[in-house]
């Protein structure tokens, strides 16, 4: 999950534009940064371990109008100045960036080894770059040597070349790749998403797996076979995204903005499309299973929305987790439908599996928030969240909407719809009011600066509200880097109760709902052993040693329950110092497995 950008166009400042198209791709990766300018006569480099946003004092590019950047998150190789993208070929006529994995990396490495070739770095990109190298003696023009070294390649890459002579060459199989166009001057962007250039082209085309891409130098776009090398058509689609307003807007972090936009974002899905939700019912109601696949915060997100279908909608539904669905295979069948909740819509551990299961021809639903993903462009029926940008790495107005829509389309389901989408205004309204109360955020803040000395944080939620208590622990871990672990408070007994001693902070959700009175024998149970019980809920009650006050919404109320819990992961984040907008270590899209 690296970010690749590229320019060529009618501009001589081809650097600093793409450092501005890097600057928003960072969020996919900040271990280090490349920049490559072509002069016409020779490249000219500039790398650095660290965030491409904290560089201040200006980078000495010469003018150019063609260039392309890397932003890495380190997968093969360590995050050092020698490893950072992009890598020159030996005679300096080419640089290279990837985004992916080369699985076959050592193999081809050894080999290349044995002909005298010598790497300066870990990385598997530098490979690449010795490879095309090695083909270029047999094989021209320079893209047949670029295709036949690609197709030589295993595992999901996207490679990004530019020429001394100003030519850029990319090629993909896997990690998202997209190309804009500014219609009024020609200017070409090659970018790992739509977002990073949308301010500046109008037009977009998506390069689809096992294409090769040529910006010549007569600045024009030309698409490729990778297996063939036959010339592609194409169609130049207008960008008819929201760029929105890519600041804080008065926030002092993307986060905070983020979890503000929360109610707006509610209101989106309570807008979406009714026809879209009525067929994708009906296509649920008919299905032999149903599978809701996602990884990380979207797993939880398929976890609560399977549990609506099956409660709601009466509805055959399980969630998997995207990086472990292989035992299912064997029950996959056609006349199953999976659906996959995604923010990027390129996560690959979960477009592996919407491949096998469009393979044997199963109905395939997604709900993503970037525009034009692959996800959405492998769905029968394809949902977008219509968030606007999530910048912060850690997703939380998009989670808000990923299990509203599930709500939504339970309800749908039920024959509901119109109930649904009142309880969804009503409790947009209510988290409206809970945002701007500055008590209840006090609250929040207040308790986020009391567990911030805590090593341990334990969460329990039961019913509709595991899976919320289950992304609350994602939150706080990515937050804090603290160890934090949700309970299913019914399986307390079974293990877990080992870990209750004085002190040990315990978040609580606590719905008006049939579990209520499981929920508060779990609490007397931690507390009898020392535990500190922070409770979510509507109604004080005396074995809460805080309390978080929400309102009562009724069978949304798990809905609710998140806005608290990733206020808290917020507070954290700034109590201890952290990045808030970029944990350590993780990247907001996982495009590799
Ligand atoms: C979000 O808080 C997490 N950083 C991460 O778990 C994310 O939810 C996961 O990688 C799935 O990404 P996706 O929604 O783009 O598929």
């Amino acid at each position: 999950m690296c970010g690749i950008f590229g320019y060529k166009g009618t501009r001589d400042n081809a650097s600093e534009i793409v450092v501005e198209g890097l600057k928003r791709l960072d969020y996919r990766g900040y271990d280090s940064w490349g920049v490559g300018v072509a002069t016409g006569s020779e490249l000219s480099v500039q790398k650095q371990v660290g965030k491409i946003s904290e560089v201040h004092d200006g980078m000495h590019f010469p003018s150019a109008h063609t260039a392309i950047a890397h932003t890495r998150w380190a997968t093969t190789g360590a995050v050092t100045q020698a490893n950072a993208h992009p890598h020159m070929s030996a005679d300096g006529s080419f640089i290279l960036a990837q985004n992916g994995i080369v699985e076959n990396f050592s193999e081809l490495k050894k080999s290349l080894r044995e002909k005298g070739y010598e790497f300066k770095s870990e990385t598997d990109t530098e490979v690449i770059v010795r490879l095309i190298e090695e083909v270029s003696k047999t094989e021209s023009p320079f893209l047949e040597a670029i295709r036949q070294a690609f197709l030589q390649l295993e595992g999901r890459n996207t490679i990004i070349i530019l020429t001394k002579e100003g030519e850029i060459y990319a090629a993909r199989n896997g990690s998202p790749l997209v190309a804009g166009l500014d219609s009024h001057t020609g200017d070409i962007f090659l970018s790992s998403d739509t977002l990073s250039f949308a301010a500046q082209a109008d037009q977009m085309v998506v390069i689809e797996n096992n294409q090769l891409v040529k910006v010549g130098t007569d600045q024009k776009l030309e698409l490729f076979d990778a297996k063939t090398g036959a010339s592609c058509s194409y169609k130049w689609e207008p960008i008819n995204i929201s760029t929105g307003t890519i600041d804080k807007e008065g926030f002092d972090h993307f986060m905070a903005k983020e979890i503000h936009e929360t109610p707006s974002v509610i209101k989106q899905i309570v807008h979406q499309d009714r026809t879209k939700m009525t067929q994708l019912a009906e296509a649920v109601k008919n299905a032999h299973q149903v599978y809701v696949v996602g990884c990380g915060t979207a797993g939880f997100a398929a976890y609560q929305t399977a549990f609506y279908l099956r409660v709601f909608g009466k509805v055959n539904a399980i969630s998997l987790i995207g990086a472990d669905v292989l035992s299912y295979y064997p029950l996959f069948q056609k006349g199953d439908l999976i659906i996959a909740p995604s923010q990027s819509g390129e996560t690959a551990d979960v477009i592996e599996v919407l491949e096998y299961a469009k393979k044997i021809g199963m109905q395939i639903a997604s709900l993503v928030n970037m525009p034009g993903s692959m996800m959405t462009r492998m769905s029968d029926f394809p949902f977008m969240c219509n968030a606007g940008p999530e910048i912060c790495v850690m997703s939380t107005k998009v989670f808000s909407s990923q299990i509203t829509w599930g709500y939504l389309l339970a309800k749908t389901v039920q024959g509901k719809y119109e109930e649904g989408r009142e309880n969804l205004t009503r409790l947009s309204d209510e988290i409206e009011k809970y945002l701007t109360d500055g008590e209840k955020l006090q609250q929040v803040q207040d308790l986020a600066a009391l567990i911030a000395s805590r090593e341990h944080i334990f969460l329990l939620g039961k019913y509709q509200n595991f899976a919320v208590m289950s992304e609350g622990m994602v939150k706080i871990v990515e937050a804090s880097y603290k160890h934090a672990h949700a309970i299913q408070a019914g399986d307390l007994k079974h293990y877990a109760i080992t870990l209750m001693e004085k002190g040990i902070p315990v978040i609580v959700a606590v719905s008006e709902d049939e579990v209520k009175n499981d929920v508060m024998t779990a609490i007397n149970e931690v507390r009898l052993r020392g535990a500190e019980v922070i409770a979510i809920a509507s109604k004080k009650e005396d074995n809460f040693d805080h309390f978080l006050h929400v309102a009562d919404t009724g069978e949304t109320s798990a809905l609710f329950n998140v806005i608290p819990l990733q206020l808290l992961a917020y507070y954290l984040a700034v109590a201890l110092g952290n990045n808030v907008d970029k944990p350590r270590n993780i990247a907001k899209s996982v495009t590799v497995k």
